[in-house]
């Protein structure tokens, strides 16, 4: 199991004061696994991979079990914490541009994680990196490694930070609300990148939306999360047929996001 989630619980503040935020979270994800969690704004979607990266520091009180490609997580020091982060997982999230160094020429933010997590020389790690951004399916991927975070599209980043994510060669992507952002079109080509990606490496992939349709036109199960509690698990085939808990029902009768033909 790439990750296994196990009784996660959360909280942030102390004593009366303390807000509880996650109860009890179990969940997995296999190689090959496409796993959704779904929820409203605000459900804990990503408190939960946040705090399966132990992310927080002492603002939070985390219990329960996150096992990372066979590392504990919870309980874990620091050092251990940051090598999991560094070696066995990637996190993509909504804003691609919070994700870039704005100040930095893109091909320098990506190469300097190549030459820090592999310590790899830096010609290496330039002709690894346009590799990858032509595998993401950047065009002119050598023009856009000298541009700036400013120069290219809220896509084209995303394409870049995708890019940057499988750098390090992960086994399990965290995607939260990663094409959330983006126009339908565009939306849809990342999606076919992650599942090409996952196809070829065998990744397994957590994918974070609040758009329970999306998430059951692509995923292999899904989580539906509410109020920081997984209420209904959705599992293939049929994903919605199942559905018993009004609050999935609500979010499955919400409006669509996607065109219907692409929902099928
Ligand atoms: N650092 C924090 N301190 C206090 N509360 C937080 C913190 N981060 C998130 N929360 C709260 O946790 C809840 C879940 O937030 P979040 O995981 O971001 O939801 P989602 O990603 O599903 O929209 C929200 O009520 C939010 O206000
Ligand atoms: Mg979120």
């Amino acid at each position: 199991m790439l990750l296994a989630i196990e009784g996660l619980e959360l909280s942030f503040g102390e004593g009366e004061d303390a807000a509880r935020i996650l109860t009890g979270i179990s969940l997995a994800v296999d190689r090959g696994e496409l796993v959704g969690l779904v929820g409203e704004s605000g459900s804990g979607k990503s408190t939960t991979v946040r705090a399966a990266l132990r992310l927080y520091g002492d603002e939070a009180t985390i219990g329960g079990s996150v096992v990372i490609d066979g590392t504990e997580m919870v309980g874990a020091d620091s050092g251990t914490q940051r090598r999991v982060r560094a070696e066995s997982v990637a996190l993509v999230q909504q804003d691609p541009r919070a994700a870039l160094n704005p100040v930095r020429r893109i091909g320098d933010s990506l190469a300097e994680r190549l030459v820090r997590v592999h310590g790899w020389k830096r010609a290496r790690a330039d002709e690894r990196i346009l590799e990858l951004l032509t595998e993401v399916g950047l065009t002119q991927p050598g023009r856009r490694m000298r541009q700036y975070p400013h120069e290219l599209s809220g896509g084209m980043l995303q394409r870049v930070v995708i890019a940057s994510a499988l750098s390090t060669d992960p086994k399990l992507l965290l995607a939260d609300e990663a094409t959330s952002a983006l126009d339908v079109t565009t939306q849809a080509e990342i999606i076919a990148i992650f599942q090409r990606q996952m196809r070829e490496r065998g990744l397994g992939m957590l994918f974070i939306t609040h758009d329970l349709h999306l998430a059951g036109a692509i995923c292999d199960r899904i989580h539906v999360l509410k109020q920081g509690e997984i209420v209904e698990t959705l599992t293939a085939p049929g994903l919605f047929d199942g559905a018993q808990h009004p609050y999935t029902r609500a979010l499955i009768a919400a409006a669509p996001s996607l065109e219907p033909k692409e929902r099928a």
